[in-house]
């Protein structure tokens, strides 16, 4: 198999595009998908997406897929705020990990200010919108990209 990331989106993210668009913006989960998929397959590399509303599914899913893959991009919803499996499944995993939030959690509710995988990811892209997926992924690909390491 050809070499990928994985771009992971947790609970009510497959609501993208519909739900609260003044938050999250109007640009759906399948435009996400198709435009980190195309800034990857410049460099030859694939993207193996996956949208889950149960933090077991995701768990599961890393475990079969996450330890070959380059790297991981994960919006992990309001799993960011206590899904300590999920967090516990990225530090067993210690593959280079992007955490997105589309919007600023820190200018919001008190509850979503505490990000409990933040000591297992490489870094946070937060409050920069859809466009957030695509830093990461930048991020990602420029680690791995063999014309520049
Ligand atoms: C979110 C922020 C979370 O607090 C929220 O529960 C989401 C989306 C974001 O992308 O801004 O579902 O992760």
């Amino acid at each position: 198999m050809r070499p990928y990331i994985l771009l992971l989106n947790g609970p009510n993210l497959n609501r993208l595009g519909v739900r609260k668009p003044k938050i999250y913006g109007s640009v759906q989960l399948r435009d996400v998908i198709s435009n980190v998929s195309q800034l990857a397959e410049t460099i030859g590399v694939g993207v193996v997406d996956f949208q889950s509303n149960s933090e077991g599914a995701l768990v599961d899913f890393l475990q079969e897929k996450g330890p070959e893959s380059l790297g991981i991009i994960i919006n992990p919803g309001a799993l960011a705020h206590y899904g300590l499996s999920l967090r516990d499944c990225l530090e067993d995993l210690s593959r280079p990990t992007v955490e997105v939030h589309i919007s600023n959690v820190h200018q919001r509710e008190e509850f979503r200010h505490k990000l409990v995988l933040s000591d297992v990811v490489d870094g946070q892209v937060v409050g920069l919108g859809t466009f957030g997926y695509e830093l990461a992924a930048r991020y990602l690909l420029n680690l791995t990209d063999p014309a520049k390491n």
